[in-house]
């Protein structure tokens, strides 16, 4: 069972999109997905049209040990979801006394054997949400939007990973980087995607997702890209990219 973090501290640039219509695009593939949603603004949860009234417990209940996953879980659009809600903001502070903080959620996530991929959904910050997923994963994937200043923040990103790998998860690897929001007629978007690729050489997925509207507005009818526009570039780019992702292991 791969566990995948999906991780970049910067907002914006694809983490819940990728999490979502890959997640859907392997399920697709006939694997079976569960998909974690770290972030307290929810917005996994609330983009695959899960609404506020079905959340009994969240992923907040399941790190605080009041629930656990199983019965957090919900079944969505071919993939499973441990949703999260607002609150889970108050966790960092919340927690950050526990002993044995890092190590929430990959305990919450025993048991979780019979999916074939597990994909976590970090919030925007290298708080103590993105380390506990650092700590329960084996890999991560970093989803780069093809714009300016793509690389800004990286060195602090492979440190955090790197303290991590050291003190908390040997075994964890940056086994992907997805290019986002690619448009081809920008010079702009190639250049970036050339720097990534001298950066981070063949980590860099070959698939680019492509700027794709309906990518964006897919959340707002709680629907996978697959549901919503099967045939468009996106449906298409996240479909290559799940193969891809398949392929690499
Ligand atoms: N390939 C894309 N094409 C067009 N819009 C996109 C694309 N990827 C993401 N978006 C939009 O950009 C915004 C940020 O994406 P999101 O996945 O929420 O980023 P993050 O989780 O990293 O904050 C959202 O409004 C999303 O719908
Ligand atoms: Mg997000």
């Amino acid at each position: 069972m791969p566990t995948i973090a999906l991780i970049n501290q910067k907002g914006g640039v694809g983490k819940t999109t990728s999490t979502i219509n890959l997640g859907a695009g392997l399920a697709m593939l006939g694997k079976a997905v569960l998909l974690v949603d770290l972030d307290p603004q929810a917005h996994l949860t609330y983009g695959l049209g899960i609404a506020a009234h079905e959340l009994e417990c969240t992923i907040y209940e399941v790190l605080k040990g009041e629930a656990t996953s199983a019965e957090a879980i919900l079944r969505r659009n071919g993939v499973d979801v441990l949703p999260a809600s607002l609150s889970l903001s108050g966790a960092e502070m919340e927690f950050s006394g526990v002993a044995g903080r890092e190590f929430l959620l990959k305990e919450a996530l025993l048991g979780s054997e019979q999916y074939d991929y597990v994909l976590l959904d970090c919030p925007p910050s290298l708080g103590l949400l993105t380390l506990n997923a650092l700590t329960a994963a084996q890999e991560v994937y970093i989803p780069l939007q093809t714009e300016f200043l793509a690389l800004q923040g990286m060195s602090k990103l492979i440190d955090t990973i790197n303290v991590v790998k050291k003190r908390l998860n040997p075994g964890l690897i940056v086994s992907g980087i997805i290019g986002t929001r690619f448009d081809a007629r920008k010079n702009l978007s190639r250049e970036v995607v050339a720097k990534i690729e001298e950066h981070f050489t063949d980590k860099l997925f070959k698939t680019l997702i492509h700027d794709n509207v309906a990518l964006a507005e897919a959340p707002s009818f709680g629907q996978t890209i697959f549901e919503y526009r099967p045939d468009c570039r996106g449906a298409r780019d996240y479909l290559d990219l799940s193969r891809e992702a398949v392929a690499r292991r």
